[in-house]
């Protein structure tokens, strides 16, 4: 049976390709959920992919997780930085969470060094471009086993 894995996009990540491309890249969101659908089949996993600027919507997404994904891959954006309740809300789901950011936090601004979700993730991947969210289903594919 293969495993189902959220992948939950936080705010301005759909503006990607227009959005400082000098640090994230030209490549959209679109272009990424096609290659972790891709990505996913070759591991013989499941992915549902959602996006959006609302705190509460993250947060229901992640509610939702609860009762049907095995695993959750985040990039909670601005969010990891200030948001206490997705931070609870993780805490409540019991599989695997992956931390993705396309950027190296650490390498950035002071304020973006620390992320609420990093303290329940599993693992984090920043820096490695797009490619992090590929490598984080590789993963997962391996911890939903
Ligand atoms: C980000 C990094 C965050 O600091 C920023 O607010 C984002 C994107 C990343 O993927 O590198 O929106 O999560």
């Amino acid at each position: 049976m293969s495993c189902l894995i959220y992948i939950i996009n936080g705010p301005n990540l759909n503006l990607l390709g227009q959005r400082e491309p000098e640090i994230y890249g030209k490549k959209t969101l679109q272009d990424i959920e096609q290659n972790c659908l891709k990505k996913a089949e070759e591991n013989n996993v499941k992915i549902k992919f959602f996006q959006s600027n609302a705190e509460h919507d993250l947060i229901d997404w992640i509610h939702a997780s609860r009762e049907e994904a095995a695993g959750i891959i985040i990039n909670p954006a601005a969010f990891s930085h200030t948001s206490i309740a997705i931070l609870d809300a993780l805490t409540l789901f019991e599989g695997p969470i992956i931390e993705v950011h396309i950027s190296n936090i650490h390498k950035r601004e002071t304020f973006r060094h620390h992320s609420y979700v990093s303290q329940k993730a599993t693992a984090v991947i920043a820096g490695f471009g797009i490619d992090g969210y590929t490598v984080a289903i590789r993963r997962m594919a391996e911890l939903c086993v």
